[in-house]
């Protein structure tokens, strides 16, 4: 890792909206070194949901009360489904009920959900107030606490209503990973795979070699996994914050994943599982551009079914599937536009010719539904 914030290793980020580190240590939580130098205010809000407060918040609020005067806690309603406006607006009655001002800090204490949610409560909560993430989901710690993207869902499709804005810093305990789920530990490892095509080989080969260490959750294997992680994020982010060129190849494997995710309705896939099997389709639409070999597909399947993850797309029909794709936010002006490898460690962006996609999508479904 690239510092150290007090005693711990940390990972700086640079981008135009923010400068901030990501600190990713086991045991983090207890570390007072983790909470010094934050934002000064009276009140701190932690907010959670109904499955990771009961589990993390005493921790949080305990490392907090030497820095604010009060630190409250919010759990929302836990899931995908509740990433909305209406769950949003128990935020503002809560930072509104209890006083606070502009330079009340949040707390982002869960996965991508309540990260993603909080981050644009605080973007809004009297034209911006600062906000820590705290993640405690695989995919949050490698992907979406770092970078500033936080969005709601609207019922026409998913994260379309957010705001870039960046956390003033992201504390990662590799603790609070003990008691994820495996599906869930799965999903995550989906976006740690990610990175190793997109801009590292050689941490695809490492991934490969130290799969089994990851999945049990060795903390060696995964301190080095999430750092590196999110250092590329880091790097990626700090030259496109907004995304108007490289950062979209963060999204390699989600045109197809989000079609997976939207076809089936929300929360039947979870977002890494959806994501993995778009990257075998985009891995299998680049072998049929000419960019990489049939073997790079055939790699990347073996991978990612040696990390649980689900390789067959469900039947969702290919015309279904093409017009989901199409309402993507990568989409311009309707031209479907693919993350694909150009040689493993390097990805572009392009439209790809429709009867390519098509055959794509039909090689890698499950029969239609009835
Ligand atoms: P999630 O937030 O729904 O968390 C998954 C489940 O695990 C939830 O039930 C949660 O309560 C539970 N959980 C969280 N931490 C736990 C722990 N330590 N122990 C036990 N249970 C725990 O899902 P996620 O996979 O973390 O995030 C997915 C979300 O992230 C999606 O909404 C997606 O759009 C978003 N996302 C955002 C970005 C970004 O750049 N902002 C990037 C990728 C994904
Ligand atoms: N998860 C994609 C991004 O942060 O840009």
């Amino acid at each position: 890792m690239t510092r150290t914030t007090g005693s711990l290793p940390s990972i700086r980020v640079r981008t135009p909206g923010g400068e901030y580190d990501i600190v990713i240590a086991r045991g983090a939580f207890g570390d007072p070194d983790a909470w010094g130098g934050l934002p000064k205010a009276s009140q701190a809000v932690i907010v959670s949901n109904t499955r990771v407060a009961p589990l993390y918040a005493a921790a949080l609020q305990q490392a907090l009360a030497p820095h604010y005067r009060q630190v409250s806690l919010l759990a929302l309603p836990d899931g995908e489904a509740y990433k909305t406006w209406e769950t949003l607006n128990l935020v503002f009655d809560h930072l509104l009920g209890s006083g606070c001002d502009r330079k009340t800090v949040l707390f982002a204490l869960g996965g991508g959900v309540v990260g993603d949610m909080t981050g644009f409560a605080a973007a809004c909560y009297m034209r911006g107030v600062p906000f820590v993430q705290v993640p405690t989901t695989l995919l949050a710690q490698v992907d979406s606490s770092v970078g500033g993207k936080t969005a709601i869902n609207h019922a026409l499709g998913k994260n379309m209503i957010g705001a870039f804005y960046q956390p003033v810093r992201v504390v990662c305990d590799l603790a609070t990973l003990d008691t994820l789920p495996p599906r869930e530990f799965a999903a995550g490892l989906a976006e740690v795979i990610k990175y190793g095509p997109i801009a590292d080989a050689a941490f695809l080969d490492w991934i490969e070699d130290e799969l089994e260490a990851l999945i049990a959750r060795e903390p060696a294997a995964l301190s080095y996994a999430i750092g590196r992680s999110c250092e590329i994020k880091a790097w990626v982010v700090g030259q496109d914050e907004r995304e108007s060129g490289l950062r979209a190849i963060l999204n390699f494997g989600h045109t197809f994943g989000h079609a997976i995710e939207a076809g089936l309705g929300y929360g039947q896939w979870l977002h890494g599982e959806a994501v993995a099997c778009g990257m075998l389709m985009a891995s299998d639409l680049s072998a049929c551009l000419g960019l990489v070999p049939e073997a790079f597909v055939a790699r990347m399947r073996a991978l990612l079914q040696r990390a649980g993850l689900p390789t067959r797309a469900p039947g969702i029909g290919v015309e279904r599937f093409v017009e989901l794709m199409r309402i993507d936010k990568k989409a311009e002006a309707g031209e479907i536009r693919f993350v694909v490898i150009e040689t493993p460690g390097r990805a572009i962006v392009r439209p790809a010719p429709d009867a390519l996609v098509r055959e794509v999508i039909r090689r890698h479904s499950e029969a239609e539904l009835p």
